[in-house]
């Protein structure tokens, strides 16, 4: 086995169509009934992506190392690691993507990929590695315990179908003293300091053990979160109840709509402000979301939500409006010197028969 660094849009076509193919066999495999990327979708983000290494000027080294590989058993690609970064209030945090043809499985190879990717992250400066969609249960969560991320919560995904839902049990009438407001885009500005003082009101969702924290949200933050999803090319869909005697924004619910996957919609934040709670409004303003996009975005088929699964009460007021349970994802967590640390534990593998990890590793690197 070789391991190679992936160059994005430069990287030869063959290249890029096995690595789109290993996707989305896995994609099909864990995440049945989830659209896949098209094809020019995926080629387009992969060039889209920031060149992994980053040349001063000719004939200089790179001044950072890549942060995607292949692995090649000849022509054959037999696996593929890319990371994202994200910086989120002063703390850069590395999101790992690694895939591992299913013939080629348990040999080390997704380990040998994690090494290169671990020594980038730090290399970058970054503390700590989230996978933050384990299936509990698959080969991913597996072999993630075993290189040394730990399980810092549990998500419940749950799957709305709506041409299966009679549109009678999302008409519901808005608790007294309430109105709802909607919107796209952009918050208007008559609402956006009510509403970036009442989507704090997430903090209050459980975090499990991660060591991620819950935003502090102001008006600034609001504003550069909507840029970003514009700039993404994304439509954001808000409503939120208005609690008419103080002008206070009671409660909200958020979802994303990406317009190269427009069958599937992604639920993101909702929540009701403590003072307004017991009042249904959760469910209020969730059913009014899926009123208006059953009724004016055509081809919408399925929206999913993530709920941690300890947090019944939104599990349940989701099931009130049509979700049902799709799978328990893990959010898993690792320091980059905790998993140095796991690889290097001589005989730690399961089998007497089989040498520690890093000998194996070093097998296939040579
Ligand atoms: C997860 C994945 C990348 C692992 O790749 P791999 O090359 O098979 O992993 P390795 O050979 O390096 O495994 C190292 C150790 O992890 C553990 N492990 C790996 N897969 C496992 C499985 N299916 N069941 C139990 N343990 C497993 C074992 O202890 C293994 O050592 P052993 O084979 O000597 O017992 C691969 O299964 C895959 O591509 N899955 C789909 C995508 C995915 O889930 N990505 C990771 C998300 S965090």
């Amino acid at each position: 086995m070789e391991i190679r660094p992936f160059l994005g849009a430069d990287a030869d076509p063959s290249e890029l169509k096995q690595r789109y193919e290993l996707y989305a066999e896995d994609r099909r495999s864990v995440f049945p009934g989830f659209p896949i990327q098209a094809y020019e979708q995926y080629v387009a983000a992969a060039a889209a992506c920031p060149p992994s290494t980053v040349a001063l000027s000719e004939g200089l080294p790179p001044v950072a190392p890549p942060l995607q590989w292949s692995a090649w058993q000849g022509e054959r690609l037999i696996g593929s690691v890319g990371v994202s970064l994200v910086e989120e209030d002063g703390t850069l945090v590395a999101v790992p993507r690694i895939e591992v043809a299913a013939d080629h499985r348990r040999r080390g190879v997704g380990t040998a990929l994690l090494h290169r990717l671990v020594s980038a992250a730090q290399a970058r400066g970054c503390t700590t590695l989230v996978a933050d969609a384990v299936r509990i249960g698959s080969a991913g969560a597996l072999w993630a315990n075993r290189v040394g991320f730990r399980t810092t919560q549990i998500f419940s995904w749950q799957m709305l179908h709506i041409p299966d839902i009679e549109p009678a049990r999302w008409q519901l009438r808005t608790p007294a003293g309430y109105r709802l407001e909607r919107w796209t885009a952009a918050t208007p500005e008559p609402l956006v300091a009510a509403f970036a003082r009442a989507r704090n009101a997430i903090a209050d969702s459980p975090l499990g053990d991660t060591s991620l924290v819950h935003p502090t949200w102001t008006v600034e933050r609001l504003r550069r979160v909507e840029a970003e999803i514009a700039a993404d090319g994304d439509t954001w869909h808000c409503v939120v109840a208005m609690h008419e005697r103080t002008g206070d924004v009671a409660a909200f619910t958020e979802l994303l709509r990406d317009p190269v996957r427009p069958a599937l919609s992604w639920q993101r934040d909702t929540a009701v402000v403590r003072a307004h709670r017991g009042l249904g409004l959760a469910r209020t303003v969730k059913a009014a979301m899926l009123r208006w996009l059953s009724a004016e975005v055509p081809g919408l088929d399925r929206v999913v939500t993530s709920t941690a699964a300890e947090n019944t009460a939104m599990r349940r007021v989701n099931e009130q409006v049509g979700y049902l349970p799709y799978a328990e994802i893990g959010m898993l967590e690792a320091a980059p010197a905790e998993i140095e640390a796991k690889l290097s534990i001589p005989g730690a593998r399961r089998s007497q028969q089989r040498r520690p990890l890093l000998q194996h590793l070093a097998d296939f690197e040579a």
